[in-house]
């Protein structure tokens, strides 16, 4: 009997924002297919449980806490998993945050910067500090993890469907200009998925139930139906894939 090749054998990835949740499951799913995978949050308590219950993957996890929202932090993680691994092969921009659900009249400048700064910025960041590499070694794949959201608008949700849209034109723009050099850029529009992030809309039984009536899968998303999908998009299998912006939704957006 033949062994399987691990798709991500070999492989160095970057999950930001992978304590919990999509980023934990993409972690997870790279690691278990041989991918040496750094993952950041801003806590390295949970950091290092996550990493202790992937202990069994074929791929190494190394923990890392970073803040994304900071400019140093983003530099000492991508210089440490220089030394640590060698150039990285895969990055994936996941962390982000919905600090501020409300009427667009209320939203304040500080709430508008941070968004920015968190759910945006940083992936600028970690791009500028990491593709130059893949540039030089003509490969690389950048996820980026967009959001319906980023597509449609939605009530009480201008900053975090602003700067989801402003990701999904990030990454068509990085896509265009580093393709040439062996560089793929794509975007995930997850629908509702049940984690932490999207818990104060999924656990009100009432919201549930008309998102679940409505989509013609009848389920609540995953975080490992996402992980499947950034798996293509990380791997060769994703070849002729870039400037994409995959939308797994269950197919929410198509009513
Ligand atoms: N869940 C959904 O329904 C849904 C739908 C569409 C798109 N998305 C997108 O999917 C991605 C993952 O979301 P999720 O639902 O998995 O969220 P989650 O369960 O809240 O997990 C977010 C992760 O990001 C980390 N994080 C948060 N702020 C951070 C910061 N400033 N610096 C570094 N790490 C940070 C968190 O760890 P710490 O708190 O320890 O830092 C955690 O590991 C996000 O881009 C989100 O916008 C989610």
């Amino acid at each position: 009997m033949t062994t399987p090749t691990l798709t991500l054998a070999g492989k160095v990835a970057v999950v930001s924002g992978a304590s919990r949740g999509i980023g934990r499951a993409i972690a997870e799913l790279f690691a278990r297919e041989g991918a040496t995978v750094v993952i950041c949050g801003r806590k390295q308590e949970t950091l290092l449980q996550a990493a202790a219950e992937m202990k069994d993957c074929a791929g190494r996890v190394y923990p890392l806490a970073c803040h994304v929202g900071r400019a140093r932090d983003i530099q000492h993680l991508v210089d440490t998993a220089h030394r640590e691994f060698g150039e990285i092969d895969i990055l994936v921009n996941n962390a982000a945050t919905n600090i501020a659900q409300e009427p667009v009249l209320q939203v304040d400048e500080a709430k508008f910067d941070k968004m920015i700064e968190v759910n945006l910025k940083s992936a600028f960041r970690f791009i500028q500090a990491v593709a130059p590499g893949m540039c030089q070694r003509g490969s690389g794949s950048i996820i980026n993890i967009a959001s319906i959201a980023g597509l449609r608008p939605q009530v009480h949700g201008m900053l975090y469907s602003m700067t989801k849209a402003a990701l999904i034109m990030m990454t068509q723009s990085y896509a265009l200009e580093l393709g040439p050099r062996g560089v793929r850029v794509n975007a995930i529009a997850p629908g509702l998925v049940q984690t932490v992030l999207s818990e104060y809309f999924w656990k009100d039984e009432e919201k549930l139930r008309q998102v679940i009536e409505t989509q013609p899968i009848k389920h609540l998303g995953q975080p490992h139906e996402i992980a499947e999908v950034a798996l293509l998009l990380a791997g060769d299998r994703g070849s002729y894939l870039t400037g994409q912006t995959l939308v797994v939704d269950g197919g929410r957006l198509l009513p």
